[in-house]
């Protein structure tokens, strides 16, 4: 039983490349972190990628439950320099704000459609963007605050707050 129109089963599939997208440009930030030698920074932008994946995987679950085709479009290439901390956490905080957009155009095909489940489906989304944009946006604020010299500062900040998640055991024992 098909639960979507083609135009829902179509626009799930694109998020399923912004998703992929989000976890690639996320990937880039985390190395651009670990080159300038700030593990916690980089750590805490790889589990960002891996969050992206998994909401990826969340909408590839969804279209296949609901009897729709899976067809994973071409993913943008992501960004790859950066020149400051600060332009990196914006670029992520830029991506979460597009995301946001895009999932209330998803809400919004929803609604048109009276597809209860997809609505459902996308209000875990929708809470899910509001955090993750309050997040980059709490994190920028910090890195500006503390500055380019400062950056060992946020990453303790981080820490503190339970934000950074822990070091992998096998490189990371001392
Ligand atoms: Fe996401
Ligand atoms: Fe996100």
């Amino acid at each position: 039983m098909s639960l979507g129109s083609q135009k829902i089963f179509d626009a799930f599939n694109q998020q399923v490349g912004n998703e992929m997208g989000a976890s690639m440009q996320y990937i880039q930030i985390a190395a651009y972190f670990d080159g300038e030698g700030l593990g916690g920074l980089a750590r805490f932008f790889y589990r960002q990628s891996d969050e992206e994946r998994d909401h990826a995987m969340k909408f590839v679950n969804f279209v296949v439950d609901a009897g729709g085709p899976l067809r994973i479009p071409q993913i943008v290439e992501p960004r790859s320099e950066f020149s400051s901390a600060a332009d990196a956490v914006q670029a992520a905080l830029d991506w979460e704000r597009e995301v946001t957009a895009q999932i209330y155009g998803l809400v919004d095909i929803g609604k048109e459609e009276s597809n209860y489940i997809a609505l459902r489906f996308l209000d875990w989304f929708v809470e899910e963007q509001f955090e993750e944009v309050t997040t980059m946006e709490e994190l920028l604020q910090v890195v500006q605050r503390a500055g380019d010299d400062n950056l060992l500062a946020v990453e303790e900040y981080l820490s503190r707050e339970g934000m950074l998640p822990e070091r992998p055991a096998e490189n990371g024992a001392e």
